[in-house]
């Protein structure tokens, strides 16, 4: 039998291949032209106000917390309330700009409990970020009044929330001052590494463009396209980074954003499969998503005992799914961070990314759930016996 692994992306090649032609006939794969497109279809799409396109969400990340700390006047070694359950760029653009991050627990959608985030705020909390685990919006709309009633900055990490409509009907991110999307090979829109920064600010969207682009403060297509002499003059107004997307990656994520609706839709309509195949049996639990929302469903997630036993037993039937994510603090760098946070280093040890992905049928969905189902039975018989 095939064997089933957990991502595999879907790419509308001959679409693909036409919008970058484009690019190679004009002669401008940088940043420009695709770049501008794709982050008018973005807004215009999710009804954000402003979206920077970068080369990654780790990128963005970062810039998140650099401009935010910049604006509001906040000082090395200010604490940052995070998440554990999460993939590390989320913790280190933390730490790229001196702040402190601080792990609250998670909840039972494994993403930041606001119980866990309002009991680790101290006078020197300065944000939250908020990571909508597996596209999940968790209990966010709490975490966005508690943020606006103590005075603290909400950074979203949505790189797994392209397509995440919240129970208010909004787009993932619309409240947040400043939201972060994956564009990653791997993820709901994927072109092969680039991002989205959404800033709520007019001004911080307008600097950020200056910070991904060396501080440069006109960039070379916007020279391009005016008339007239001293087209070549800029100026450098500050430090930079060379963080900006380019019109490749966004000519990809054109025609993936056209396909986004359908492949998410396809997505919760596979996860339901899981939901019917997998609710109710003894040994596995499905992590739920928050009621009223339409998720992007970047992941579907059960939680097992004897997880490596587990996953041992999928991948000798051909199935191999992934783990999202082990416990920051079990990394050497993250190992003093402060915590601690039990329920995230429970789901560290339990948790399974089922096989999600466009490729696979309703079949092979089922045949995962029925091969996690005997796997998780034969276990718990074995434990019996012993
Ligand atoms: C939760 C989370 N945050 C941030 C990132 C970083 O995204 P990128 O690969 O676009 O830098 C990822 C990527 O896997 C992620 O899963």
């Amino acid at each position: 039998m095939e064997p089933i692994h957990l991502f595999v992306p879907t790419f509308r090649i001959d679409e693909s291949l036409a919008e970058i032609r484009e690019c190679l006939e004009k002669g401008w794969t940088g940043l420009g032209f695709k770049t501008v497109e794709f982050e008018q279809a973005w807004r215009e799409h999710t009804r954000l106000p402003h979206a920077h396109f970068l080369s990654s969400a780790s990128a963005g990340l970062h810039l998140a917390l650099k401009l935010l700390k910049e604006e509001r006047g906040w000082r090395d070694g200010d604490e940052v309330l995070t998440t554990p359950l999460t993939f590390v760029s989320t913790n280190h653009a933390i730490l790229y700009e001196g702040l402190r991050p601080v792990f609250a627990d998670v909840d039972e959608y494994l993403c930041p409990d606001p119980a866990s985030l309002a009991a680790r705020i101290t006078p020197r909390t300065r944000a939250v970020v908020f990571v909508g685990l597996g596209g999940n919006p968790g209990r966010y709309a709490e975490v966005r009044r508690l943020c606006s009633e103590r005075g603290l900055a909400l950074v979203l990490d949505a790189a797994h929330m392209a397509g995440t409509w919240m129970a208010d009907g909004s787009h993932a991110g619309a409240d947040a001052d400043v939201a972060v999307f994956s564009f990653q090979a791997v993820k709901n829109l994927p072109t092969a590494d680039s991002g989205m920064i959404c800033f709520l600010s007019a001004r911080l969207d307008q600097e950020v463009r200056k910070w991904t682009w060396l501080g440069i403060n006109k960039d070379t297509y916007t020279r391009t396209q005016s008339s007239g002499a001293y087209r070549w003059l800029y100026d450098v107004e500050h430090l930079g980074f060379k963080y900006h997307g380019n019109s490749i990656m966004a000519a990809m994520g054109l025609v993936g954003l056209k396909y986004m609706e359908q492949d998410n839709t396809e997505r919760r309509t596979l996860s339901a499969v899981y939901d019917d195949a997998l609710s109710g049996v003894a040994g596995i639990s499905c992590v739920p998503m928050a009621p009223g929302c339409t998720p992007s469903r970047h992941l579907y997630q059960v939680l097992v005992d004897a997880r490596d036993q587990v996953m041992a037993g999928l991948n000798a039937r051909g199935i191999y799914p992934g783990v999202h994510y082990r416990d920051n603090t079990l990394y050497r760098m993250y190992k003093d961070a402060p915590g601690p946070c039990p329920r995230a280093r429970r789901a560290s040890e339990s948790v399974i990314s089922l096989p999600l992905h466009l490729r696979l049928s309703q079949g092979e969905v089922r045949r995962v759930a029925l091969a996690l189902r005997e796997v998780v039975a034969g276990i718990i018989g074995q434990q019996r016996r012993e």
